[in-house]
């Protein structure tokens, strides 16, 4: 047997399918809560309330989706892609501790498409990353979400769907 061969037999015998197609450092922030319209004193209702890119169809609602694992990245990025990028599983490393939420891609987010690619530091207007739910922020960051609204994280995004009700 050739090398790929056995490496692709070994893939399939251990159920190793997901490759990653993007992956990335920078910051991660919060943009809603489904269970409170209050977050660290802002209103975040009509957030809840908005729709979900990869829903562009459907017209699915963060609600509606009903997931705080549902992540949103580089807005640009996923508009060039969406069937590449929506539903898909993103594994999110803190300060070297790989979580185990079943994070999915689901919307876009305008802060993780502008500014470099490579900045290392974060600002508002423009820095790489992700956006979270509150809670999935919180956890990953031990309970600080409140307290910058942003943490340093990595992340891989494979091509494992584990959210498969978007539009594709
Ligand atoms: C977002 O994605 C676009 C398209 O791939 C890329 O040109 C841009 O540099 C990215 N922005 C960031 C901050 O990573």
């Amino acid at each position: 047997m050739k090398a790929q061969t056995i490496v692709a037999a070994a893939a399939a015998l251990f159920g190793i399918t997901a490759k990653a197609t993007f992956s990335g450092t920078g910051f991660g922030t919060w943009y809603y809560d489904l269970e409170e319209s209050e977050i660290c004193g802002y209103d975040v209702s009509s957030l809840n309330n908005g729709n979900a890119l990869c829903g562009w169809y459907t017209a699915r609602t963060l609600e509606q989706v009903g997931s705080e694992y549902l992540v949103a990245m580089n807005d640009t990025q996923l508009k060039e892609d969406l069937t590449g990028y929506c539903g898909m599983q993103v594994i999110v490393t803190v300060n070297g501790v790989t979580s185990d939420l079943p994070f999915f891609i689901g919307d876009g987010c305008q802060r993780c498409s502008e500014g470099s690619p490579d900045a290392t530091t974060y600002s508002e207007s423009g820095a790489p990353g992700l956006d979270f739910s509150y809670p999935a922020l919180n956890a990953l960051s031990g309970g600080e979400a409140c307290d910058d609204g942003y943490i340093e994280i990595s992340w891989e995004i494979t091509d494992n769907k584990i959210y498969d009700l978007f539009d594709a």
